[in-house]
């Protein structure tokens, strides 16, 4: 549990009481009864209200705020308020101001904006959070620190360039080794010294787009800035630890947010949090594979949705509200793949500056009869009858999805084969047919124990990092089944490549090589034709990159349609040890993937949770060997949910299911297994 001080699923979210004037308070305590809110995130933003300069510090209010909604039964997340120093520290120390990637240092103004290497942002930081700690430790309404908010961005000013040069000797210790690791006899980039490293920005080796002429370099600076903003996480998580050694802390994370190396952040978390923001056009198999993912930071341990938007944005292109339904529905997706808490942003609109048109459940209106209102309070209701019965379930799956944060990095600093390839989507395509299938995944690190899993597919692996290779081969040898794509197996962790043909170190588990790979337009496609039959269909499309493979042992499963390379390997298995491994040597349209793993699953008998019409998801959590198996329906009509022999309890209706039933548009079943 998260914290035992309140057993159920939290219901609640950023509360800014701050931007208002105090006649207001009363009534949003009035709204967050009538709504079941019972936890307010505070302090988030409200550094230059509690600290006016170096030595005063100001709490007085965040104790009024905190004692307020405690008598009111609202308890607190608490934030470090670091987000956005404040402006007489930007002032007066202009260190805490970031440098751009085209070397223009920012003046003041809006947020994220502290250089992480700064000794002020640092020093400043630090303290506030021990202050903060130190007062609100045995608190009785604290719940959880939140340090900071949604670190990201990167900075290049001259401190990051020097604490950049001491990251690199100690991870290098000698230059030699580092000129032998960035390859620096290309171009004749040989350093000699330290000190003439500079950082990979728009002035030296990178262009817009992700685009780098030395990639070991590129690659070591994200390294770099994900470590030095963890280390100003680090530097508040031990100030506020030294203070307080029962509350849990966390820092709200943003899901497939490419600047930061997540599986290495979550390590420093007591619990994972984040932030979900689906755009008009996100699928949700995205949404879904990103709880799983965030699930899967910490190997499985249930996280906290800190943030969703009860209605709409304002930060995308075109902020359509959610439609009626459509919050609870996602709100109970995400618990559904692991989530303990279902908090919002924010709980009053404010009425200036760029969020005074993003959804709240308190509108501009002020009272409670709005459409949102109502939705958020039905939700607080039934999250109240849930009451503690899922806290703590986990989410079981026998498929794992391969993610890794450095291997996107290498792919999209990647000068060639083709700027199409993105990881993300890739992975999504894999994560979609499983997803459709109803089979539940778990997203994993490359650290994770692969052993629990029948079946573990790592799309465009491109980085084989120190040791992955061994732990797929024994994971194979033991009786798994393996599964990975073209561009995988091409360099090391440095970026160098694998010398003595692809796949390089998977060669021998693959039972093949590539000789060769092409990149066309994406509307270019060639054929995958079936050499088995699974279904009546004999060929699928395919497009992006097509790898130009032999078979040293590997059965070829289907071959290539046309061009130069027609009737070459296009999909082959390797028989390894007691195990399969699986060749994708180009990019397959759906239809394909949909058969794909309907083999493989059934071969493996990995079993579907339940077959339930399109546009319909499932995922299902245990706790206790007590099974709760979620269904939702994202159709804008009713459909009809065979439940088979299967005997059912809803948890939000209150009834026993069992048979065929009727599923709302838009509608839940949280269904208690009584027995199948
Ligand atoms: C982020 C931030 C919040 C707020 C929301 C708006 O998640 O953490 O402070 O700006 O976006 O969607
Ligand atoms: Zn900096």
């Amino acid at each position: 549990m998260i914290n035992d001080k309140l057993p159920k699923i939290w219901h609640g979210g950023d509360y800014n009481p701050e931007q208002w004037d105090s006649e207001i308070w009363d009534e949003d305590i009035r709204m967050f009864k009538l709504s079941g809110i019972d936890v307010a995130t505070l302090n988030v933003f409200s550094w230059a209200r509690n600290q006016p300069d170096e030595n005063t510090y100001n709490f007085e209010w965040l104790d009024d705020t905190i004692e307020r909604l405690y008598k009111n039964g609202i308890y607190t997340c608490l934030a470090t308020s670091t987000a956005a120093h404040p402006a007489w520290m930007a002032k007066r120390y202009p260190d805490v101001l970031r440098v751009d990637a085209y070397g223009r240092k920012r003046k003041f103004g809006s947020r994220h904006n502290s250089c992480p290497n700064s000794p002020t942002y640092r020093l400043y930081s630090e303290r506030i959070a021990g202050k903060l700690a130190e007062r609100y430790k045995d608190h009785p309404a604290v719940l959880i620190w939140h340090v900071s908010n949604e670190y990201g961005g990167y900075c290049y000013c001259d401190q990051c360039e020097k604490a950049f040069r001491v990251w690199l000797k100690d991870k290098y210790t000698t230059i030699e080794k580092l000129n032998k690791t960035w390859n620096t006899s290309f171009w004749g980039h040989t350093f000699y010294d330290w000190d003439e490293i500079v950082l990979p920005s728009m002035l030296s080796e990178e262009r817009e787009g992700n685009e780098s002429d030395f990639q070991g370099i590129s690659l070591d600076y994200r390294r770099f800035m994900s470590d030095s903003l963890l280390d100003c996480y680090k530097l508040e998580y031990q100030a506020i630890r030294k203070q307080d050694a029962k509350n849990p802390i966390t820092t709200n994370l943003m899901g497939t947010f490419p600047m930061l190396d997540y599986f290495k952040w979550a390590k420093e978390m007591d619990v994972v949090s984040w932030d979900n923001y689906p755009a008009i056009d996100t699928p949700v198999s995205f949404t879904a594979m990103t709880h799983d993912l965030m699930r899967g930071l910490k190997s499985g341990l249930p996280f906290m949705l800190m943030e969703q938007t009860p209605s709409q944005q304002n930060w995308q292109p075109y902020n359509s509200l959610k439609r009626p339904g459509v919050m609870r529905l996602w709100s109970y997706q995400a618990v559904g793949r692991g989530a303990d808490t279902i908090l919002y942003f924010q709980l009053r609109r404010s009425i200036g500056a760029c969020e005074k048109y993003h959804g709240a459940v308190i509108e501009h209106v002020g009272h409670e009869n709005t459409r949102v209102f109502k939705e958020v309070a039905q939700l607080g209701k039934e999250l109240e009858g849930l009451s503690g019965s899922l806290l703590d379930a986990r989410v079981p799956a026998k498929v794992a999805i391969v993610f890794d944060w450095e291997n996107r990095w290498a792919i999209e600093l990647s000068s060639g084969p083709s700027v199409a390839l993105n990881y993300v989507e890739e992975v999504h395509k894999y994560y979609k047919a499983f997803y459709d299938a109803n089979i539940q995944v778990d997203m994993v690190g490359v650290e994770e124990d692969l052993s629990k899993y029948d079946l573990v597919v790592a799309p465009v692996l491109y980085m084989i990092k120190d040791g992955f290779d061994k732990k797929i081969q024994e994971f194979v040898e033991n009786g798994g089944t393996f599964l990975t794509t073209f561009f995988s197996g091409i360099v090391d962790e440095n970026d160098l490549v694998t010398l003595g043909g692809y796949p390089g170190k998977l060669r021998e588990v693959l039972g093949i090589w590539s000789e060769e790979i092409d990149a066309l337009h994406p509307s270019s496609t060639n054929e995958i034709v079936m050499r088995e039959k699974w279904s009546n269909k004999s060929s699928y499309s395919c497009n992006l990159l097509f790898d130009l493979i032999h078979t040293e042992g590997a059965d070829v499963v289907a071959e290539y349609g046309s061009d130069f390379y027609k009737g070459m390997p296009a999909v082959t298995r390797n028989e390894f040890g007691k195990g399969k491994a699986w060749y994708v040597a180009s990019s397959p349209d759906e239809s394909f993937l949909k058969e794909l793993m309907v083999q493989i699953c059934t071969e493996s008998a990995i079993e579907s949770l339940l077959e339930v019409p399109a546009g319909v998801e499932t995922t299902e959590r245990v706790k206790d060997d007590t099974h709760y198996l979620f269904v939702l329906n994202h159709n804008s009509e009713k459909v009809q949910i065979d439940l088979k022999d299967g005997e059912y309890f809803d948890l939000l209706e209150g009834k026993s299911l069992h048979g065929k039933v009727e599923l709302e548009e838009k509608g839940v079943f949280i269904l208690r297994r009584e027995k199948s």
